[in-house]
């Protein structure tokens, strides 16, 4: 997969990208990150890529031509298409199947974007899928572009080694869209806290059915709403 991030902060990115899974994909050669500034693409003297909102408030606007053109360029530079997609609260939320259909894409061009908002006609022109993280404003769509990227590339075939396998994480199909279970590790009394008993005995059904029992009661207990949902329990 090809992943292209528009941004007008790309030095948020090299840190996220540059550690752990995300680094490893990359090397692995199963994705490929490029970031590209929005501001090498104005055609402003000054190098301005926002202006005042027509009708007056408050901020600035990202203006058309910029990210038009720095979308134009970087299509350009693959024969792949991509699918577009905004970073913006306003957007659909989030969630574990969006991920895994962007997965499936072969190619991902992400639009991070700043200021009050981004002129709607460029919006229109390019019809990207508008996605949010979540119910909460941040300062920019950076953080959600990683939180995104994060998500969808954990689950390309062959990025995960067998011990981290993505098919029984909260949320997935496979786990009836409730959380997880909890885990412990050694030792096994940490500052007199015991792990539970039926994990230490080797009852392998008994451990499966406690762990199911352990995710319902917190799903049940933090997020009712996924029960009701699914139905499915
Ligand atoms: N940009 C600012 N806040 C955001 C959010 N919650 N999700 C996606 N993009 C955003």
């Amino acid at each position: 997969m090809r992943i292209d991030v528009l941004t007008l902060f790309a030095e948020m990115f090299p840190g996220v990208l540059g550690s752990s899974i995300l680094k490893r994909a990359e090397e692995m050669g199963q994705v490929r990150y490029q970031l590209t500034d929005i501001r090498r693409y104005t055609t402003n003297k000054h190098g301005k890529v926002d202006d005042r909102p027509f009708g007056g408030g408050p901020g600035m606007v990202m203006a058309c031509q910029p990210l038009w053109d720095a979308v134009a360029a970087v299509e350009k530079q693959d024969k792949t298409p991509a699918h577009r997609v905004l970073m913006t609260p306003t957007g659909a939320p989030l969630t574990q199947p969006t991920c895994e259909r962007l997965a499936e894409c072969e190619r991902l061009l992400i639009i991070a974007g700043r200021y009050e908002g981004i002129d709607q006609r460029v919006i229109d022109r390019l019809d990207p899928e508008p996605i949010s993280i979540g119910d909460y404003v941040l300062s920019g769509g950076e953080l959600p572009a990683m939180v995104l990227i994060d998500a969808v590339v954990r689950l390309i075939p062959g990025v995960l080694g067998h011990d981290e396998s993505a098919h029984r994480d909260s949320f997935s199909a496979g786990a009836d869209r409730i959380f997880d279970h909890p885990h412990y590790t050694r030792p096994r009394v940490w500052e007199g806290l015991e792990v539970p008993d039926v994990l230490m005995s080797g009852d392998h059904t008994a451990i499966e059915q406690w762990r199911k029992q352990q995710a319902e009661q917190a799903t049940r207990r933090r997020r009712p709403d996924l029960l009701n949902e699914s139905d499915s329990v």
